[in-house]
């Protein structure tokens, strides 16, 4: 383990008890999220209203994210979901006959597909790219993507298989289609760096419960400030206003930039644990961690394949994220008998996936490897 690391792992309660490596699910809990979580509880209970420091800590949440992924805090909105990020925007764009079609992919998660259906009710047409031996390659963006495209959207990791997409590349061909881009980064953020700007992406929404140590109740939109500045969206309420303190019923002012999508009170103890997650993570730094998932992946492959289990990925490691998915019948009931192992590992239809983070040692990656494989012969 990097020697950086070493010193963080004591703050992660659950790693003295358990191997955790499923992070692609729910990240392990540090002790500085957890006091955050207290800490709101403990407002309530001493200060009976904690509004004022709550709203924030809202702000200071956004400001965090935007530095994550290299945006400005007003292009920001929290929400509570992916789903609901997806919904925002689904229900703020109109669809015109020449220009209505929105592009999923199979390597998206279900809830991708489900949001944009929902809207062919009201014009949207959805079409379906299919990845071939588990990627998309650009030249499919190439062929599927055209001036009919409305909107593309696409995961930057799979979260079956863990495959990276070359979000740069996938962006250019788009733009030249005149189609924007939605970025699916809920198995990337945290461990991949993302830069919105270089990468150009126009719209991007991940949970903070996976790579971001956070918990369920928060999700961060990105969309870019100009563009989000074109919507009048319709999915809507005060805190979407430019000023939710304004109490007035007669009149609606959106609120500059992304914060438009926001509507109702936040899950302010999820805000709570997101601002200390993303505290840790910009300390620790997304670039080591990157490159120390790399490595622990690589390591993943290369051992499981040595102990008997079928690798759910013909492509080469390099392009494959924190993610390592086994082919395994009965994913569900081995995820169950590896947890009453103390391993904690994560099942999707039939696949096993092993998911690490900075916090985990290449040990305990081989011991979930060895024990997963028991279930194999
Ligand atoms: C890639 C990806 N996107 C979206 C989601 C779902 O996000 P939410 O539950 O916040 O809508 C998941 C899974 O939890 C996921 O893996």
């Amino acid at each position: 383990m990097n020697n950086s690391f070493s010193s963080y792992r004591s703050l992660f309660p659950i790693l003295s008890e358990y191997v955790h490596v499923a992070s692609c699910s729910q990240g392990a809990i540090a002790q500085p999220v957890s006091q955050a979580i207290e800490d709101y509880h403990n407002e309530l209970l001493s200060l009976g209203t904690n509004w004022k420091q709550a709203t924030l800590k809202l702000e200071a949440t956004r400001e965090k994210f935007a530095e994550l992924i290299n945006a400005e805090p007003d292009e920001i909105a929290i929400l509570p979901s992916v789903s609901d990020a997806l919904s925002a925007v689904a229900t703020s764009l109109s669809y015109h006959p020449s220009k209505n079609e929105i592009i999923v992919t199979d390597m998206d998660f279900p809830t991708v597909g489900h949001v944009w259906y929902a809207q062919e009710k009201y014009g949207a047409t959805v079409s379906l790219m299919r990845s071939l031996d588990g990627g998309i390659p650009l030249k499919q963006y190439e062929k599927d993507v055209t001036e009919r495209t409305l909107l593309t959207c696409m995961s930057h990791a799979s979260y079956e298989n863990g495959i990276v997409q070359n979000l740069k590349g996938i962006a250019d061909i788009v733009h030249k289609k005149g189609s924007l881009l939605f970025v699916d980064a809920s198995q990337s953020a945290g461990h991949i760096p993302i830069d919105v700007k270089e990468m150009n992406i126009d719209m991007l929404a991940t949970v903070t419960r996976k790579y971001m140590l956070g918990i369920p109740g928060v999700a961060f939109l990105y969309m870019k400030k100009e563009l989000a500045e074109q919507v009048k969206p319709r999915h809507t309420g005060w805190f979407g206003q430019e000023s939710e303190t304004k109490f007035d019923i007669f009149h609606s002012t959106y609120a500059a930039g992304s914060r438009r999508f926001e509507t109702g009170t936040p899950s302010f103890i999820s805000v709570y644990a997101a601002h200390a997650a993303l505290k840790l993570l910009l300390d620790v730094g997304v670039s080591p961690i990157h490159f120390y998932l790399k490595e622990l992946s690589r390591f993943a492959k290369e051992f499981g394949v040595q102990n008997g289990l079928q690798i759910n990925l013909p492509f080469d490691t390099e392009i494959t994220s924190g993610i390592t998915s086994f082919h395994m019948a009965n994913a569900s009931e081995i995820e169950q008998r590896l947890k009453e192992k103390n391993i904690l590992v994560s099942a999707r239809n039939n696949v096993i996936r092993i998911a690490p983070h900075f916090y985990n040692t290449k040990e305990e990656v081989a011991y979930a490897i060895t024990e997963l494989s028991k279930f194999a012969k």
